[in-house]
């Protein structure tokens, strides 16, 4: 783990409330991992204690990239950053999607909602680079102007062919209509053997768990959690969830023992 500053390269808005971030890799030769994530330190014009967690959105040699939704006095207080500006990072951070077990499975599906996306665009880069298989994209928003990823996934159409995605609004207004559980249900009906890999609301995951739990066919998921957290470091508790133990139950900390795990072990009050 580091915590250094590093420089802004720039900060682009890519629609109403997204933006990308891309920040120089002051270590090129370390590996990072799809569905890690980092902590910033967010101190230009906002007073916020915490550092904020973002998912690492992608990596390109000497620069990695955050894709953020402004939601709040942080994420506002993010887009004044300007290229040359210094953030204060700690990272990585966190475990990672186990896209490795994807090699066991016949069917790849990547099920998000929102801007769960930005947890899963590296994963879907390696998946398609490395898995030789046909990775399924299914993309969620509640309605059309909250669309703001279909340049991203159009590009990596362009380049891979084993990508297939799709998108899903709630009111119909674009892609197929219905949330992304109904769109995963109609496209894998006549398929078994199914990783699927996803990140989205908290209702969102415990739909797709329970989806899941009712199945009778063979599919694992493994979800990152975006929880909200305090310190990032596993020193407050804040991010707490609970996983399945035996005939009883534990704590694991979001920010230390995930944030991504393995969908059956959840357990939701
Ligand atoms: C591991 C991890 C990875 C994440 N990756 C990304 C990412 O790649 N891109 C991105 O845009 N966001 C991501 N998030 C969420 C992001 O951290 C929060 O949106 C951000 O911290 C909000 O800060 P703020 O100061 O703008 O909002 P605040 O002023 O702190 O809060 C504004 C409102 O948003 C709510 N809120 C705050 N955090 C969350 C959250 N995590 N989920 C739901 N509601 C929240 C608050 O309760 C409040 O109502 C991630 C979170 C985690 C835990
Ligand atoms: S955020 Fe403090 S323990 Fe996880």
């Amino acid at each position: 783990m580091f915590f250094e500053m590093s420089k802004v390269i720039d900060n682009i808005k890519v629609c109403d409330n997204y933006f990308l971030l891309r920040i120089y890799n002051p270590r090129i030769n370390f590996d990072f991992f799809p569905g890690q994530f980092l902590e910033i330190k967010i101190s230009k014009s906002c007073n916020a204690f915490f550092k904020r967690p973002f998912a690492i959105f992608d990596l390109e040699r000497d620069s990695f990239s955050v894709l953020y939704h402004v939601i709040g006095e942080g994420t506002k207080a993010l887009t004044d950053y300007k290229s040359g500006d210094l953030l204060e990072i700690l990272y990585p951070l966190g475990n990672y999607y186990p896209f490795e077990k994807a090699y066991s499975y016949d069917n790849i599906f990547i099920v998000v909602g929102g801007i769960g996306f930005a947890s899963v665009y590296f994963l879907i880069k390696r998946l398609l680079k490395v898995s030789g298989k046909k990775v399924f994209v299914i993309l969620g928003f509640k309605t059309k102007k909250d669309v703001f990823c279909l340049q991203f996934i159009s590009d990596l159409k362009k380049i891979y062919s084993n990508l297939e995605f799709i998108v899903a609004t709630d009111d119909g207004t674009l892609g197929m209509s219905g949330n992304v559980i109904d769109v995963f249900n109609e496209i894998s009906k006549d398929l078994d053997n199914i990783i699927i890999f996803s990140c989205g609301p908290k209702k969102m995951l415990q739909n797709l768990s329970k989806n899941i739990a009712m199945s009778s066919k063979n599919i694992c998921c493994y979800a990152s959690f975006e929880t909200i957290m305090g310190c990032g470091i596993g020193i407050c508790n804040g991010c707490s969830i609970k996983i399945r133990n035996n005939d009883t139950y534990l704590f694991k900390k979001v920010c230390q023992d995930g944030p991504i795990f393995n969908l059956r072990d959840v357990l939701w009050d």
